[in-house]
């Protein structure tokens, strides 16, 4: 039997565990309204809000949104440094609620990209909802997949791990999202169809959905669309049917 074979399969629930989530359609959603870019970023904290809140009382247990990527750094610098600001006073002003809420709050990506300021914010929220079990709410700030993978490989390679003892295992556990299920349920609005250098590794297997629903307008009922969708498949993980039926 390969190694990969005798890998445990996730057991199906009802309500996915973990969501992944790309929330894009920020600025064609100001755009439509003759609305400057961050405007739309800053309905998308709002519409963050209301997902957060859904999936705490959907029984989700992992949360996982892109709010920045390594390639965004490529957008006109006006852009870049409002979402900064943004993200800065997001940090300032939502914490406290999410940890009334027994919310854990983490940063996932290359944080020494980000001011002194930004960095001191993010251990603050980090330490302070640490203990938090109802949910954890992880945002991929300065994140790409392939940088995540990188930096995996590169800590095995600085603890001399030899390469007869690298496997997949050993591998996800360097990875930033160790402790997380893989999630189950990916997730991108704003009608394209990509990944967009997001957790390239833990979506081997995801069931993935696409929506023309821009950001700001997603919704708890957008999301119950979503794990609706979700319920409907058939997740065998290379299975056939008749082997997933009966094992369920
Ligand atoms: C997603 O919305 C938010 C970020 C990437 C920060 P966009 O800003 O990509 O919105 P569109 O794709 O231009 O509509
Ligand atoms: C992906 O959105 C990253 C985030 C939502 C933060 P983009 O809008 O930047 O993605 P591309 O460049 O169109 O693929
Ligand atoms: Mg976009």
């Amino acid at each position: 039997m390969s190694t990969l074979a005798k890998q445990t399969i996730p057991a199906s629930t009802d309500v996915p565990r973990h969501i992944a989530i790309i929330m894009d359609g920020n600025g064609r959603w100001a755009k439509r309204r003759l609305m400057p870019r961050v405007a739309g970023h800053r309905k998308g904290v709002e519409a963050l809000r209301g997902v957060i809140r859904a999936c705490a009382e959907r029984g989700v247990s992992h949360l996982t949104v892109f709010a920045f990527s390594s390639e965004n750094w490529r957008r006109p610098q006006e852009e870049v440094t409002l979402l900064m600001e943004l993200f800065m006073r997001a940090l300032e002003n939502e914490v406290a609620r999410l940890h009334e809420n027994d919310i854990r709050f983490r940063v996932i990506g290359d944080l020494s990209g980000f001011s002194g300021r930004i960095q001191a914010l993010i251990r603050d929220a980090e330490a302070l909802t640490r203990d938090n079990t109802r949910l954890t709410f992880t945002v991929a700030a300065n994140y790409g997949g392939r940088w995540d993978i990188v930096q995996a490989v590169k800590k095995l390679m600085a603890a001399g791990v030899a390469a007869e003892a690298l496997d997949e295992v050993a591998l996800a556990q360097q990875l930033s999202m160790a402790e997380a299920p893989e999630p189950d349920l990916f997730i991108r609005t704003g009608g394209e169809q990509r990944i967009s250098n997001f957790l390239l590794w833990q979506l081997a297997y995801t069931e993935l959905y696409f929506t023309d629903a821009l950001w700001p307008d997603f919704d708890a009922a957008a999301l119950e669309e979503a794990i609706a969708s979700y319920r409907a498949r058939e997740r065998r993980f290379g299975r056939t049917s008749e082997q997933v039926k009966a094992a369920s």
